[in-house]
């Protein structure tokens, strides 16, 4: 056995897919548009059999700014690791992860999270990978609370019959983006969400996202919450289109979702969330995605029918 970086990253898709296809199917869009976009300090190390690819793991070093917040180098990640099924229980997978965990250490990382990364695929360890929970447990992660991906069919939902807001929704404006109100949702994001989302907003747009999938909500000009949207047509493939394959034809997906910090709990969450998901509906969307919920906000979503379909289990290592 021989164990190398990775370069043909079609290798890595075919490997991926002979595996976990079922529930995570994956194609070379989107782990091109995930490995090559991401800034962090990052690697895919294979293992080889005879020249052929068994096995890879894909791990990063926290190396690049989050919107305003600074790196922290000390954080390493495991975005994805998989040996094929015909070679598992071989010692790979432990081969693998040690070299992963090995470098990550080598350049000062001192905490290890499984997933969750920048561009990540997964929140954390997926729950159909039951059997490598056990794997991390062996060595030394910590798992702890899970995360959710909701799903719901849109197009089964009448909205007008639907309790309507609690709150004056009158003097606020629901509407997808203009090119106008970018600065000022820039400001917002800069105010109210400083890092991965802030930061995620200015790259997107520069891969594909564009103002169709973002639906502003605003108090005259000033725009005072987001919600990321997804339909067949996005081009940049979101965290809640991921797993596109399994959503039939017209997929569709929401997420992130904020209201400026001042305009907390008044009904403008439920407000911003009920009209973009009026606005998929209008393109046609049917099973749709909300991802990466934690716990506390299922009956938020749970309001419009939204029910978990993927939970993941967070996971860190503290490297002694
Ligand atoms: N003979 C027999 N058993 C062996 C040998 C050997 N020569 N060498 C190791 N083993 C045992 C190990 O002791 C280990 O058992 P332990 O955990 O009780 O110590 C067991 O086999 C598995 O260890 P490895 O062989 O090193 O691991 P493997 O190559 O099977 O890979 C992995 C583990 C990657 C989790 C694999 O099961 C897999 O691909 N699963 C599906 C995908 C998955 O769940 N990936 C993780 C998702 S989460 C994320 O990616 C962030
Ligand atoms: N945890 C638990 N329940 C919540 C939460 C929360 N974080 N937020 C709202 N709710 C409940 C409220 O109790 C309320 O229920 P009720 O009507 O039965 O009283 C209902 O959901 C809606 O409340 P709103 O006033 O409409 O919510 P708000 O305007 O505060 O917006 C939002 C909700 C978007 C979650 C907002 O609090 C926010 O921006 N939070 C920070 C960012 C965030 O956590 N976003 C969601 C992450 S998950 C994802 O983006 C896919």
């Amino acid at each position: 056995m021989e164990f190398k970086r990775v370069c043909d990253l079609e290798g890595i898709v075919k490997l991926w897919n002979r595996n976990i296809e079922v529930v995570y199917p994956i194609d070379l869009k989107l782990l091109g548009q995930n490995y090559e976009n991401d800034k962090q300090n990052k690697s895919i190390m294979g293992a080889f059999e005879n020249g052929i690819l068994v096995g890879f793991v894909i791990y990063k070093q926290w190396t690049y700014k989050s919107g305003n917040l600074k790196p922290n180098h000390e954080i390493g990640y495991i975005n994805s690791i998989i040996v094929d099924i015909n070679y598992r229980n071989r010692g790979i997978g432990t081969k693998l992860l040690e070299i992963a965990e090995g470098n990550l250490i080598g350049l000062g990382v001192k905490k290890i999270r499984l997933g969750s990364d920048t561009y990540h695929f997964f929140p954390g360890i997926p729950l159909e990978c039951l059997c490598s929970r056990q794997f991390f447990l062996k060595r030394n992660y910590k798992i702890e609370d899970s995360f959710y991906d909701l799903i719901c069919d849109i197009s089964k939902i009448k909205f007008e019959k639907l309790p309507q807001e609690k709150c004056n929704t009158e003097k606020y404006k629901v509407e997808t983006l203009k090119s106008q109100d970018r600065k000022s949702l820039m400001q917002f994001l800069c105010k109210s969400f400083p890092g991965r989302w802030y930061e995620e907003f200015e790259e997107f747009f520069n891969i594909g996202m564009e103002d169709r999938d973002v639906v502003v909500l605003k108090d005259e000009d000033a725009v005072i919450g987001f919600a990321h949207i997804y339909d067949n047509k996005s081009k940049f493939i979101g965290p809640s289109i991921y797993w596109r394959r399994l959503l039939g034809e017209n997929y569709g997906g929401l997420g992130p979702i904020g209201i400026d910090k001042d305009y907390r709990k008044c009904g403008l969450g439920v407000f911003i969330l009920h009209k973009s998901l009026e606005i998929l509906q209008g393109r046609h969307v049917d099973k749709m995605v909300i991802d990466w919920t934690d716990v506390d906000i299922l009956d938020f979503y749970g309001k419009f029918n939204f029910m978990p379909w993927k939970e993941y289990k967070k996971a860190v290592k503290e490297v002694l």
